[in-house]
């Protein structure tokens, strides 16, 4: 399968994330077109071309566009998801950073659709090259006169915010994030209501991920057939896919959903010279890892679902036979235990366990019964957590333990450090970034 270039298009043109860079390719021409027409046009060509977000879950965005009521009198709100802060999620940033404006002008097409006024823009504040340059693309939008009041004499007024968040994993789950944008401490809220009915300020509003949102002017543009061509029915369209880790060329690259594992590891120049590939990681670390049999099951969310695992955002990580699984999975399950909001004990407290019990395996000195104890902090974990962060939390463990047991056998006694040398895996070593050995 080829690359199908169509967010990415235009990357390599220096002033791709100017307004006259993207308008050079027929940025902001649906716009006009759009808020001129009845919102539900805008929804059924949506509904009509299967595109599914492209925040984790694979939600219909068309049939969640709809679930907002309409004519109701009340302020409705569209907030784009650009919290991207998954350990191995690199694709929303890239996107905001070279192309800002398929977001902006995503965002006016989108608030048409839900009949909302404002957009809230909500990206990870530790990235502030992608605050400014959403910043500065909203500012050229208002300029040129797709932003503000009677946008395009068309009687209809769009607003955009970017708010810079202050760096919670957990306020990218939705109703975080909402609190988060409303000054509160970001912790989940109880479903229902869910946010299509009262979501931000109690309003109905519409969360979607940044690429998910950059996606709707091409599909504007082209029509629900043109995203339909690519993909699998279950599956239609193109996506992001990042690919970092072991490999020679880690990178961005945009293909059409059902491309396999073994092309995208073409396309990054494949693993790390003189290395071969150990296991892979299909969509960031909350989902179950595969091994090298499983390169060429098609990346749709339906094969990957079959493959015992999740699509997930797509953002691929690979590691080479330097890696010492302990060790990764301890990394992750610290990272989660630092960002678990503390709201719901399982989570709380089994992040806490889960850390103890992964360092002992790492460190050498694991008892005996602790590889079943892990098990079932893990058992008791899943399912029984308010949001998916602590489920997350306990998927990678036992894929981990099924496929590369002799490791945690081995944690009961030899340190992972003496077995896996952690400068063989290491990306960046004092070599590789110059400073002194
Ligand atoms: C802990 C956690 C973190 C999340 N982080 C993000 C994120 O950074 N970006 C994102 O779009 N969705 C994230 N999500 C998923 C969102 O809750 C939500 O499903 C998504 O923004 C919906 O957009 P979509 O329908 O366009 O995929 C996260 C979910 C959880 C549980
Ligand atoms: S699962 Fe974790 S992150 Fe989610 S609400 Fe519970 S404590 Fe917070």
């Amino acid at each position: 399968m080829a690359l199908t270039p169509v967010l990415t298009a235009h990357w390599d043109e220096p002033d791709a994330f100017t307004i006259a860079g993207y308008r050079r390719h027929g940025g902001y021409e649906m716009v006009g077109k759009v808020l001129g027409a009845d919102p539900d046009r805008l929804i059924q060509v949506v509904k009509d071309s299967g595109l599914r977000g492209r925040g984790g879950a694979g939600f219909p965005t068309g049939l969640k566009w709809s679930f907002v009521p309409q004519n109701d009198d009340k302020d409705h709100y569209l907030v784009v998801n650009a919290d991207e802060s998954e350990p191995g999620a690199c694709k929303d940033i890239p996107l905001m950073i070279a192309n800002p404006h398929a977001v902006v002008e995503g965002c006016i097409l989108a608030a048409h659709a839900i009949r909302a006024r404002r957009c809230f823009i909500y990206i990870r504040g530790e990235v502030p090259q992608a605050v400014r340059r959403v910043r500065a693309a909203v500012g050229e939008a208002y300029a040129a006169g797709f932003l503000g009041r009677d946008v395009l004499g068309t009687g209809i007024d769009v607003d955009i915010d970017v708010h810079a968040g202050a760096g919670a994993y957990i306020c990218g789950e939705e109703t975080a994030l909402l609190d988060s944008l409303e000054g509160r401490r970001g912790q989940p809220r109880l479903k229902p209501p869910f946010p299509a009915v009262a979501g931000l300020y109690a309003r109905p509003t519409v969360v979607n991920n940044v690429e998910t949102i950059a996606n709707i002017p091409t599909i504007a543009r082209n029509g629900a057939e043109w995203l339909r061509q690519m993909g699998t029915e279950k599956s239609p369209g193109f996506k992001l896919f990042s690919v970092s880790g072991h490999v020679n060329r880690p990178g961005v690259f945009e293909c059409a959903l059902g491309t396999t594992m073994r092309e995208l590891l073409d396309y990054a120049g494949g693993v790390r010279d003189g290395h071969e590939l150990k296991f892979w990681v299909p969509g960031g670390s909350s989902v179950p890892l595969l091994m090298p049999e499983h390169l060429d099951v098609p990346m749709t969310y339906e094969d990957m679902q079959a493959a015992g695992t999740m699509l997930g955002t797509a953002t691929v990580m690979v590691f080479d036979e330097t890696t010492s699984v302990v060790r990764a999975i301890s990394r992750w399950i610290h990272f989660y235990k630092h960002e678990s909001c503390g709201k719901c004990t399982p989570c709380r407290e089994g992040t806490y366990w889960l850390e103890q019990l992964l360092a002992d395996f790492e460190l050498g000195r694991a008892a005996q019964g602790d590889i079943a104890k892990v098990d079932e902090v893990c058992k008791q974990m899943f399912g029984r957590n308010f949001c998916p962060l602590g489920d997350a939390a306990a998927t990678p463990y036992a894929p981990a333990l099924k496929y590369f047991r002799s490791e945690f056998e081995a944690g009961t006694h030899t340190p992972a450090h003496e077995l896996f040398d952690p400068l063989a895996s290491a990306v960046f070593t004092p070599s590789t970034v110059g400073a002194a050995p």
